[in-house]
């Protein structure tokens, strides 16, 4: 435990004197000095975290794509308290399902990991931590008392077979983590820097997980670089396609409202439309969510000019970010 929620400096930055090997080392040091437990870093039963389903502080910022529609904005304040807290409940479910699979999977790929091998240690250290992300998730749903379900029920239902990928194929595996954890590292600093003022339970919860996100996704950035000059031709050539399809298929299932959230919730269907992704705000939003992937995907050498157009055609193309976690109106 400890008391700074900011990341802290060794996951930011990347020493370019360091080998691989040392970076890890860096990411496993900096998650014994600084790591949270759900259950001890969270006072729930204090009472400024107690849930009431009334408080119009689960009013969605307009940060959030439902949250800044003008459909969301013209409704009578206790629906939009409703929806708000039910869509954050929602979201959290999601979250923690992803969180589960990647756990499952770290296992698999550590499974198969030969004695000495760098990757053991930090891989262990990010499957204990998203283990505490699970519980503090569940919990909040818990206390929510909402009826959510989390994704789609064609995510819950292959949801267990995605494990297996993180042993036959870590590279693709690694990419699908990011497809995950971006889009809700992005989503939740994008809130936290709004400033606007929310709940105490959930600011908590964020907080803690944005810091911890960091190293996650820190890893399968080095993960991802170190092994890439390693593939084949062919490898990188299927890589390119498979990439971005994954990116998007898995964005979609963290933040688009699954049939039953979206009966729950009563969200007609041209407002879906337009919040995912026909609007101009909402395509811009889902852009600026893959900026590092981006970035990410040129230094690894996956972006070609025919995966360009998939990338383009599935509407998360764009420009990359020059280092990680740029704020999107600074990327363009
Ligand atoms: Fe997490
Ligand atoms: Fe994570």
């Amino acid at each position: 435990m400890t008391s700074t929620l900011e990341p802290t400096a060794t996951t930011q930055q990347v020493d370019p004197f360091q080998t691989y090997e040392q970076r890890l080392r860096t990411l496993s040091e900096a998650s014994v000095e600084q790591h949270f437990d759900a259950f001890v870093d969270i006072d729930w039963d204090h009472p400024d975290f107690a849930i009431d389903p009334t408080d119009e502080r689960w009013i969605l910022p307009e940060v959030d794509v439902l949250g800044g529609h003008p459909w969301y904005r013209g409704l009578p304040q206790d629906e939009r308290i409703r929806i708000g807290l039910y869509r954050q409940a929602n979201v959290t479910k999601v979250g923690l399902q992803f969180e589960q699979i990647l756990i499952a999977g770290l296992m698999n790929y550590a499974l198969g990991l030969p004695n000495g091998s760098p990757e053991f240690r930090y891989s262990t250290h990010e499957a204990t931590e998203e283990c505490h992300h699970t519980q503090m998730f569940q919990e909040f749903v818990n206390r929510s008392g909402q009826p959510v379900t989390g994704g789609s029920r064609f995510f819950r239902t292959i949801g267990p077979l995605l494990p297996l990928a993180a042993k036959a194929v870590p590279f693709a595996f690694f990419y699908g983590v990011l497809a995950g954890e971006e889009p809700i590292d992005h989503v939740q600093k994008t809130i936290l820097r709004a400033g606007d003022e929310m709940h105490p339970l959930l600011q908590r919860i964020m907080q803690i997980h944005v810091a911890e996100e960091a190293r996650h996704i820190g890893f399968a950035h080095q993960y991802l670089e170190h092994k890439a000059p390693r593939l084949k031709r062919s490898e990188r050539a299927i890589l390119s396609v498979i990439v971005p399809v994954i990116m998007k298929w898995l964005c979609n299932e963290i933040l688009v409202p699954s049939r039953q959230a979206r009966k729950d919730m009563g969200i007609p269907k041209e407002v879906m439309k337009d919040l995912y992704w026909d609007s101009p705000e909402s395509r811009k939003f889902l852009r600026d969510l893959f900026g590092d992937v981006r970035m990410l995907a040129d230094s690894t050498g996956i972006r070609n000019p025919v995966s360009r157009r998939l990338w383009r055609a599935l509407g998360i193309d764009g420009r990359s970010s020059r280092f990680r976690s740029q704020p999107a109106s600074a990327a363009g």
